[in-house]
């Protein structure tokens, strides 16, 4: 496709190094919001294996926002520079660089207000600023594209990769803008470097993100190029509906704590908040809510939020079901946030789950595949037995890759929708990676 592959990123400078993410925290402050010595040490595990995840380097210079960024429009180029290939983990052979770039918020009223605001670009996750960070979390996301000779524009979640702005958590119209206008602006940067074909690949709260990007009217336009399709792997869709699933048959169940949606509930107030500023949270504990305070002073990226919800009764949970079942207002961000609620695909898309994933629930990821087939969209479901979140990535990746390979080829497709269940081989000795690392240190 391409005689170079370029990698777009951000390299962890050795010359600034500020703290902003995965902060530690006085255990009196801790003690306070209700996070006990067990608790603590949790937490202080949770921090260790997101430092080894993100990193803790900040690079202020190249993160302030550009001079010209007054002024400019969507999608135009604000800074550009190589990375030292040093600094990256990737093939020899590879090209990195990072940029920041322009692009437009989401906004849920009708009438538009034409807000500009600016962004970055990376696709190493040193720059954590209270999230996960990247449309691929995984290495071996981004690593398997470069390896088959794809370049890769990898754009930050609205609202990171600033020290003051917060990450639109689950925004996921915010982040199909950011992920459209990277494009955009990575084109500018590198005019002879990108065919004009394009696919998209995206997983978790990315999958949702390129199945929200392949649904905007913006790609409609070819302003990035031609889409050929899109691969959404265990996709973040209906978050609504996920929380009431849980409630009801998660949180119910004796087995509730070892499912990871009961500890990824933590971030449901977060994302609820900067959606929905002054939203009726009582759906969830005080409790719950503390955990959340303590989240949001830490700066936490990702791992360490999840030990402060060890412990938790099912009740500190989701207080009240019946308040949960009839709430409007995140019923009404569920309309505005998920894909798959009415919209249109130009290209076809596969969506690859794993049966076992206890964070992305597998019957709302169906829910949402259905969906999307009803409104005369062309989608693959494939669902491979046994695997979780993490570990469907790589397992499904022969059948993803050859996707998007058969994509840029032009073959046809049946145009119609279609499911796959993949079976195990051999359950009993199948290799599986734990969900995360902070699972096998605790
Ligand atoms: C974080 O703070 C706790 C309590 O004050 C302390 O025991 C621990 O060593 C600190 N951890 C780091 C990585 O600084
Ligand atoms: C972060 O972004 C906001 C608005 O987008 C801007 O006002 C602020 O100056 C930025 N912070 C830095 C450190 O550049
Ligand atoms: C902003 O300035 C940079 C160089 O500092 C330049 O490459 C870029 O094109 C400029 N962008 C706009 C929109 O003026
Ligand atoms: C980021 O913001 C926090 C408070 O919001 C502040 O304590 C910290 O010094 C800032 N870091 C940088 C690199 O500006
Ligand atoms: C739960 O919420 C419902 C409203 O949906 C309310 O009528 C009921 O009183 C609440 N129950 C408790 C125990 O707070
Ligand atoms: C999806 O659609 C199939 C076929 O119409 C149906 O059998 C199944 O119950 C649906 N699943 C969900 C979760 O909506
Ligand atoms: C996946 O879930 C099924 C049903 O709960 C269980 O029997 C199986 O052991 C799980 N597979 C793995 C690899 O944990």
């Amino acid at each position: 496709m391409l005689a170079a592959t370029i990698f777009i990123g951000l390299a962890c400078s050795s010359l600034a190094r500020t703290s902003t993410a995965n902060l530690n925290m006085s255990t009196t402050t801790m003690a306070q919001l209700g996070c006990d010595a067990t608790c603590q040490t949790y937490f202080q595990a949770g921090l260790a294996a997101d430092v080894e995840m993100f990193g803790t380097g900040f690079d202020p210079g190249f993160y302030s926002t550009a001079s010209n960024f007054t002024g400019s429009a969507a999608g135009d180029l604000l800074k550009f520079e190589a990375i030292e290939p040093n600094t990256v983990n990737v093939i020899t052979g590879t090209t990195a660089y990072r940029f920041q770039y322009t692009t437009r918020d989401f906004e849920r009223h009708p009438r538009p207000r034409h807000r500009i605001d600016r962004d970055s670009i990376y696709f190493v996750p040193t720059q954590c600023k209270f999230s996960r960070g990247r449309l691929c979390i995984l290495h071996h996301c981004w690593s398997l594209l470069i390896e088959n000779g794809y370049a890769v524009v990898a754009p930050d979640y609205a609202g990171l990769g600033n020290n003051t702005t917060l990450h639109q958590y689950l925004s996921l119209p915010a982040h199909a803008n950011n992920l459209y206008y990277a494009m955009v602006a990575a084109r500018k940067a590198l005019p002879h470097t990108f065919i004009s074909e394009w696919m998209s690949v995206g997983h978790s709260q990315g999958g949702g993100a390129v199945w929200k990007l392949l649904e905007s009217e913006l790609v409609k336009t070819y302003g990035a190029g031609e889409p050929l399709g899109t691969v959404a792997l265990a996709p973040v869709s209906r978050i609504y509906d996920m929380t009431v699933l849980t409630a009801e048959a998660v949180l119910t169940a004796s087995n509730y704590a070892s499912y990871d949606i009961t500890y990824e509930a933590l971030w449901l107030p977060l994302a609820l908040k900067r959606v929905t500023p002054g939203i009726d949270l009582s759906i969830v504990s005080n409790t719950f809510l503390q955990c959340v305070d303590i989240a949001e002073l830490a700066q936490v990226c990702y791992y360490s939020i999840m030990p402060l919800g060890y412990g938790l009764r099912p009740s500190e949970i989701i207080r009240n079901t019946s308040a949960l079942v009839n709430n409007v207002p995140f019923q009404a961000g569920q309309d505005a946030m998920a894909p798959a609620n009415g919209g249109t695909l130009d290209t076809p898309m596969r969506i690859v789950q794993g049966s076992n994933d206890t964070d992305i629930l597998p019957q709302i990821s169906v829910r949402s595949f259905n969906a999307s087939c009803l409104s005369g969209n062309e989608v693959h479901m494939s669902v491979y037995a046994d695997m979780d979140h993490t570990d469907v990535l790589k397992a499904s990746s022969p059948e993803w890759l050859g996707f998007i390979r058969d994509r840029f080829e032009r073959k046809s497709t049946s145009g119609r929708c279609s499911v796959v269940q993949h079976a195990s081989l051999d359950r009993a000795h199948l290799g599986t990676e734990a969900e995360s690392s902070e699972d096998t240190s605790l």
